[in-house]
This record gives structure tokens, sequence and C-alpha cells, in this order.
């Protein structure tokens, strides 16, 4: 849709976790599009709109337009948003955006050097016969994707690293994240990353600012993966368990990892949710509400909990 339209190929990049994906051969469920200058995300998003006749969810102070696709064995959905770059004001602190910003300025103010890659749509081309289902059919050639701080050689070296020394005071919650991607990908986290993440500032000042709806949003996407017991096991060895989720019992939790990672147990989220909450101190419910989980997680999670014990 907008690959055809010049007008706002030019204008537009695939960022973040699909290149990432596309260069390690696998397919990514969410797209995500960056424009620069708001007024032109605001049209491209009106324009894809209009043509497929699905809405959008604007979110104004970010720039930000979500489209969500519910189909099988496709994308999910896909966010149009505007370059921006951002400013911290505080450790943990919601982001200060300003939108008068290049694409080079959106992709320093990622996380990870292989989140922050992107490709110009105009240079995305369409294959003549598609090789299988689960392909898009279009590709690009590694050589157009703008790599700015090293993603593509972290990316073949399987390493994890921040972009700048601030990366975990700025945004905590990306120490989770960087679990969750070596858990994923089998990746290593990189030598001066491991040492920022275990950062005394980062666990005394910056994580304890998070609000806990925040947190409760990462244990949900940390549930999500598909090693959920190996990004929790890279968290105690990060030293940060007892910094996101206070009311874990360390001991039990360590028994419990070790039993299940020796079983191989695999789990589905609601599962994993479940079954940790048998490694904490507080009620279970009071542990949901606690980190706002949503009512419908929260239903399922009890209602296994019931079912199990009773
Ligand atoms: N991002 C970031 N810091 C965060 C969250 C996200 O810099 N705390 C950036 C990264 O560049 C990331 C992109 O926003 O690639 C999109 O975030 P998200 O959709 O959460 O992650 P993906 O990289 O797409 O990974 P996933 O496969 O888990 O969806």
């Amino acid at each position: 849709l907008l690959i055809n339209e010049k007008a706002f190929s030019d204008k537009c990049y695939l960022v973040g976790g699909v290149i990432r994906d596309a260069l390690l051969d696998l397919t990514s469920a969410d797209l995500d599009i960056v424009v620069e200058g708001k007024k032109n995300a605001l049209s491209v998003a009106s324009h894809i709109s209009r043509k497929i006749k699905i809405t959008y969810t604007a979110h104004q102070s970010f720039g930000t337009y979500v489209f969500k696709v519910s189909a099988k064995n496709c994308f999910c959905g896909f966010d149009i948003a505007t370059a921006r770059k951002e400013n911290y004001p505080h450790p943990a602190a919601l982001p200060v955006v300003n939108f008068d910003a290049t694409i080079k300025d959106d992709l320093f103010r990622r996380d990870f050097t292989i989140n922050a890659m992107a490709v110009p749509l105009a240079v995305i081309g369409k294959v003549s016969n598609q090789i299988s289902y689960n392909d898009s059919g279009y590709f690009f050639y590694p050589e157009s994707v703008i790599d700015l701080v090293g993603g593509m050689k972290d990316l073949s070296n399987g390493l994890i690293r921040v972009i700048h020394n601030n990366s975990f005071i700025d945004d905590p919650t990306r120490i989770i994240r960087a679990a969750r991607f070596a858990a994923r990908f089998g990746f290593k986290i990189e030598k001066n990353t491991l040492f920022l993440a275990k950062d005394e500032k980062v666990k005394m000042d910056a994580i304890p600012r998070l609000s806990n709806a925040r947190i409760g949003n990462e244990l949900i996407l940390l549930s999500k993966e598909k090693y959920p017991l190996k990004t929790l096991h890279l968290l105690d060895e990060l030293g940060v368990v007892k910094s996101f989720f206070p009311d874990i019992n360390l001991d039990k939790f360590r028994r419990w990892i070790k039993d299940k990672r020796n079983k191989k147990t695999t789990f589905s989220y609601i599962g994993l949710l479940s079954e940790l909450l048998s490694v904490v101190d507080i009620p279970s419910v009071d542990f949901l509400n606690k980190y706002s989980i949503s009512r419908a997680i929260k239903k399922e999670v009890l209602s296994l909990l019931r079912r199990s014990y009773g």
C-alpha cells in the first residue's frame, strides 16, 4: 500500500524488530513504520485507514497511530510512528518527545543495536513468486539497511548491546527486554551492557521509580516468550528479580526455576503466571492487582490456580 505510493514511501521506514527478525530469517507479528514529520505520519495513517478501511488508535503525545489486524498467519498489527528524539527528565520517567527529528535521531533513541536498524520503504522490492505461505513476498537487500550503531554485526555475533550508557537508567524495563531477547535468540548480553544492567544506581534508584503497571506489562510480555524460565533465570543472574518484584521469595523462585528447567517444562503464558505465583510471598490476587494485570488475564490465572490447587 505505501510502497506503491511514492509520495509516502519516500518518507517511511520499516524499523526495529521487523528488520532484526528479517535479517534472522524470522517473521514478525508486528510492523513498526517510522515517518519523518508529525503531519506526514498522520497523513500516512489516514491514507492507510481510508484505503483498507480499518481504524487506528491515535496516541497524539507520541505521534503514533496503532492499527490492529486480526488475520491468521499474517502481521497482527502495525504502528505508524513519527520520528522522534527523546529526553528523560529523571530516571525511569516517561520520555519527553521532540518530533523535530530524522530517522537517524529516532534510531539513536532506541534500546539495543539489534533493534536500531531501519530500511526505507522506497527500496523494498516485491518478489515475482512467493516462496511460501509464511513469506510476505517482499524483500530488501542488506546493503539498504540503515545501521548506524553496528546492529548487523551484533546480530551476527549474537550480542545484545545498549546504544548508550544511560539506557537502563532512562528506561529500566529494558533490562527485562535484554533478558527476553537474549533468551529468545540464544544471544549473550554484551560485557558493558551487563555491567550497566548490574549497576547499583539502576537497582536502587531507577527500577524503584517504575510504575507497577509498566512492570506488569513487562511481566506479561515475558510470560509470553518461548523461553520464559530462561528469561527469569537471566534476570536472576543480573541480580534484579527482587528489584522488579520485591514480593518474590528468591529461594523458592530459584528452586522452582531449577526444577522446571531440569524437567524441561513448557508453559502457556497463563500457566507460567500461575506457577510464578507459587513463589510469591503475598496472596496471588494481591500480586496480580499490584501489577495491574488485566481483568481477563487475572480471571484465567486465578481459575487455573483453583483447578490446580483447589
Ligand atoms: N524500544 C525501545 N525501548 C523500549 C521498547 C521499545 O527502544 N523500552 C524500541 C526498539 O527499537 C524496538 C521497538 O521500539 O525494536 C519496538 O518495540 P517492541 O514492539 O516492544 O519490540 P520489538 O523489537 O518489535 O520486539 P518483539 O519481537 O518482542 O515485538
